[in-house]
């Protein structure tokens, strides 16, 4: 049988942090072994200039998005790891997708309708205020990333799904215009196991925010992220609920199930915040060190990385390139003798 094709695109807008790594980064590198899977993993930086304007920041992001999977264990032997500007073709796809897309449907795109609400709340008189035609067709930029290699599966959270509904959607359009099946349909993968993990303030770890923990800052800085997050004003010696505790969460993300149910039993007993501050800093520190090694090593050898995403790129374009060359035939962009 084929294998199944489970393919996901990492923006680069920002340094990857403890969410990141157990909400996409963990459970992608696990899939990635499976046998009968083959994984496609890319640095969506096409993506990233819609929201990100700074160069420097976008050339920053995408060194240390792609040092973070390399560092956490991805085999790019296995896997086939990428940056998207490496593959024109996708962004060749992205046209004649769009030449099959309803502006309707692009309307009605969630991203780009809570932009336009915000106009009006905000009682602009151009609702379009600030909305570069990046952001609204953001939509098929994705939707091309996933069909140019046949995706099946796509892990995403729960806000891109509209994205694959979408991606279906124009993915249909091209097969019944150009009759054929040339893309198969996508499925997005919500895994509600996957932890959402909270950020130093309670709310979801998000850059939006401003309250993440970056997955590979020194120790020290470590150290001091974790004594910031917040807690109730329980003393020691008072029981504790773990439920709805962002230090517990964290723990439990990391943890094992046996020690989950020990420090578990630590909070029933009444350990302090203190106590459990420097507990969870010595048990994370001690389990990202050797990857935090391994990092500052990549971050050192940018010919590294370099080299490792070329040769993603290569093999990616092995199926890239002879497919764009079908499609761009059966829409009729061909020799003409
Ligand atoms: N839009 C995705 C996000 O913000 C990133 C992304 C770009 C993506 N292209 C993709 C995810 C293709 C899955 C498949 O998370």
């Amino acid at each position: 049988m084929a294998k199944e094709i489970v393919l996901t695109g990492i923006t680069t807008s920002g340094t990857p942090h403890l969410g990141n790594y157990i909400g996409a980064v963990r459970p992608a590198i696990e899939t990635s072994r499976n046998d009968n899977v083959s994984a496609y993993y890319f640095l969506a930086d096409y993506h990233a200039l819609i929201k990100n304007q700074d160069p420097k920041l976008v050339k920053e992001s995408s060194k240390e998005v792609a040092a973070t999977w390399l560092a956490m264990g991805l085999d790019t032997e296995r896997s086939t790891f990428y940056r998207q500007s490496d593959i024109p073709e996708i962004t060749e796809l992205t046209w004649l997708l769009t030449c099959v897309t309803a502006k309707g449907l692009m309307n009605r795109a969630h991203a780009y309708k809570a932009a336009v609400d915000q106009n009006e709340a905000a009682k602009t008189n151009d609702p379009d205020k600030g909305i570069t035609m990046g952001l609204f067709c953001y939509p098929v930029l994705m939707a091309a990333d996933i069909l140019m290699f046949n995706a099946n599966k796509v892990p995403v959270g729960k806000d891109q799904v509209q994205h694959l509904e979408m991606a279906r959607d124009i993915a249909g359009r091209f097969n019944h215009i150009y009759r054929k099946q040339f893309f198969a349909l996508p499925e997005a993968v919500v895994d509600e196991d996957t932890a959402v993990l909270s950020g130093l303030d309670g709310r979801k770890m998000s850059k939006s925010y401003n309250n993440t923990i970056p997955l590979f800052v020194t120790e020290k800085k470590l150290r001091k992220l974790i004594m910031k997050i917040k807690t109730n004003s329980l003393e020691p010696g008072e029981p504790k609920e773990t439920e709805g505790c962002t230090l517990f969460e964290i723990f439990q993300a990391f943890a094992s199930k046996e020690e989950a149910a020990d420090v578990a039993g630590r909070y029933a007993e009444g350990i302090g915040w203190g106590e459990m501050k420097n507990f969870l800093f010595e048990y994370l520190n001690e389990h990202l060190k050797g990857p935090r090694a391994r990092y500052e090593e990549l971050i050192a050898s940018p010919d590294y990385i370099e080299e490792t995403l070329k040769k993603g790129a290569e093999k990616a374009r092995a199926h890239s390139v002879p497919f764009l060359q079908e499609l761009r035939a059966a829409v009729g962009i061909q020799p003409i003798s």
